[in-house]
């Protein structure tokens, strides 16, 4: 917005993802209001998605940017104002400060980002498992030498990268300890007491339930809860990164990092997320996020570090705007992370202080519970898949970081899921994993026990509504005369004898009475009936019983759960809500929409979902 007083003229760029329920609300509620206040539009509004890549919308956005302000200072006898100093589009990088000083333009920016964490709980790994190229097709297509681009839009963080230096120290009978890592707190060390296989072998996904013993700990949760898992990187590929930096560790020594004393002395810290006085080696595997996605920041960066001309110019080129579809498909479709951009660019050396600055920190996975501690105070239960990417001729088939890990960790004590899995681990030792509770949520079941309440999970969404389940089962057991309401759960898997999790457990609780509707869909399966062939997905089921949950919702007070995928599932599911109650009720969609938005203010349409 320009400070033209009165507020008059206005132009924004709202940053989001589309994968979530209010793409750029931000931005958009601020445009909105602004507008309200009298501030029109000089420029396009920009809604950048980060979905397919901020850039796309942002870069052009930026480019265009000098020659509207130009026109519109021009036309609103502003002129002087920016004291002539308007730089081109073509040679400059666009610097809020200059703008700030020099047009008096305010620069809102409004990332609705930072709002994720209300709304959505990641589980596990961010599936990155639909790329189609293998990291093998990638090399020869990275350094293909296509003229370099002249104009870049974007400007890094200017810290000195070359503020480290690297030494080798004795490290024998130093064995580090991950205590430090992570800033959350409690974190507790838990042994892995059962490791069961949900899915067939033939499955199309593996997933896995593990069983902690919490035992020792005081760590208390209910079901609809989540906790963090504290992963390190794989062994194989720090060492992997290493080798390629030249930094391996050697026989009883390790490779450490000192802040050089004069660039300490003009205030050169470390990144919060990088202990000091730890090795590199432990700085990669529990700090880094090594197999992050390079931003294009960090590829333009690195291109500054490579001394093959044909390799540095394709490098410029990724991370240029006339790029774009290339590093979609070879960086970030493919989910190439630092690793193979260096096996790709092999001139490239980059200084060890570069990719500190450009390598994110590696996060805890959170994941929801699939227990009750009303049942089983002392185990806590959850459910993965095992992610594994890329999909297609992968020659290097690689796991997620966290899945990955657990999967390994578990393995000697996995058993397939039979009747002989209830029985517990009998072995004397158990691996172990760092866990520490999340945020208290609100994703949890109503408190008044008679509102019915419907779940929607597929896949290992379900894991909540195990322990919903469970949970239930011990009140009705405890109060045998209280007045519980109906449960209802929409479950979807692909086959039903391969991925149709926890099935003995949800006919047991249906006999029981616990669970008094179950409806199943099975995406994969020939469909037999007139009914199998409407409900492929949860959605269509929901759609088929309507008049019900239009009553349950609208009428008789329920709660609706949904948890799983939030890039498709979960907002189809909204849409199919928003449709069953504009029909039922009789309304447009926007009331519809307005009903969903006042249950969720309710706490009565509650999500937990993770893309
Ligand atoms: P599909 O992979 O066969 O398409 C658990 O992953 C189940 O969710 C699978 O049966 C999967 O089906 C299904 N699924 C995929 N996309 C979905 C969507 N948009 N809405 C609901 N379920 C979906």
């Amino acid at each position: 917005m320009t400070r033209h007083s009165p507020l008059t003229s206005l132009l924004t760029c709202g940053l989001g993802d589309s994968e979530y329920t209010y793409f750029c609300n931000g931005g958009k509620v601020i445009d909105k209001r602004l507008q309200e206040l009298g501030a029109r539009h000089f420029y396009d509004t920009g809604h950048a998605d980060d979905c397919v890549g901020l850039e796309l919308v942002v870069e052009p956005w930026i480019a265009g940017l000098w020659t509207a302000l130009t026109k519109h200072f021009k036309s609103s006898g502003g002129q002087e104002e920016m004291n002539g100093a308007l730089p081109s589009a073509s040679n400059t990088l666009l610097k809020p400060e200059m703008l700030h000083m020099e047009s008096q333009i305010e620069l809102l920016r409004l990332d609705d980002s930072r709002g994720r964490d209300s709304e959505v709980l990641e589980q596990g790994e961010v599936n990155r498992s639909d790329s189609s190229t293998s990291v093998k097709e990638l090399e020869p297509s990275l350094v293909r030498s296509i003229p370099p681009l002249s104009q870049a839009s974007l400007s890094i963080p200017a810290l000195p990268p070359e503020y480290l230096q690297v030494h080798l120290r004795e490290s024998l009978g130093q064995e580090e300890s991950q205590e430090s890592v992570t800033s959350l707190d409690p974190v507790f060390q838990v042994p892995i007491s059962k490791a069961i296989q949900l899915t067939a072998d033939d499955a199309i996904k593996t997933t896995l339930l593990l069983e902690l013993d919490i035992s020792t700990t005081g760590f208390s949760y209910q079901p609809g809860d989540a906790f963090n898992v504290i992963c390190p990187n794989s062994d194989s590929e720090v060492h992997s990164l290493l080798q390629r930096l030249q930094l391996a560790d050697q026989r009883e020594h390790r490779v450490f990092l000192e802040i050089k004393a004069d660039t300490k002395k003009k205030g050169a810290v470390l990144p919060q997320h990088v202990p000091e006085g730890r090795s590199l080696q432990f700085i990669l595997t529990w700090c880094l996020e090594i197999r992050s996605i390079p931003k294009k920041a960090f590829v333009r960066a690195l291109a500054d570090y490579t001394s093959d001309s044909a390799e540095k110019r394709r490098l410029q080129e990724l991370c240029s705007k006339q790029g774009a579809s290339d590093y979609a498909l070879y960086v970030r479709d493919a989910a190439a992370c630092l690793l193979d951009l260096l096996l790709a660019f092999p001139s490239c050396h980059p200084p060890l202080g570069l990719l500190l600055e450009h390598l994110p920190k590696l996060q805890p996975r959170p994941y929801s519970c699939a227990s009750s501690g009303l049942c089983h105070p002392d185990k806590l239960r959850f459910v993965f898949n095992i992610v594994e990417f890329p999909k297609s001729e992968a020659v290097v088939l690689r796991r997620g970081v966290c899945t990955g890990w657990l999967a390994t960790l578990a393995d000697p004590l996995l058993q397939p899921n039979t009747e002989a899995s209830q029985a517990d681990n009998r072995e004397d030792w158990a691996p172990k994993v760092s866990i520490s509770p999340r945020a208290v949520n609100s994703f949890h079941l109503p408190s008044d026990h008679s509102a019915p309440v419907i779940m929607v999970g597929p896949g290992t969404g379900i894991a909540p509504f195990i322990g919903f389940l469970q949970h239930r089962e011990k009140l009705q057991e405890q109060h045998p005369d209280g007045s519980f309401g109906a449960m209802w759960l929409f479950f979807g898997c692909r086959h039903k004898d391969r991925d149709y999790l926890f099935r003995e457990e949800l006919q047991h609780f249906l006999a029981r009475g616990i669970l008094t509707h179950l409806k199943v869909s099975f995406s994969r399966e020939t469909p037999v009936g007139e009914a199998a062939a409407l409900a492929k997905y949860v959605q269509d089921n929901l759609q088929l019983h309507s008049q019900e949950l239009a009553r349950l919702l609208l009428e008789e007070d329920g709660c609706i759960y949904v948890c799983g995928d939030a890039k498709n599932m979960a907002k189809d599911v909204n849409d199919a809500l928003a449709e069953i109650i504009s029909r039922e009720a009789g309304v447009d969609k926007l009331e519809a929409m307005k009903t969903l938005a006042t249950l969720k203010e309710e706490k009565r349409y509650l999500q937990d979902i993770w893309s």
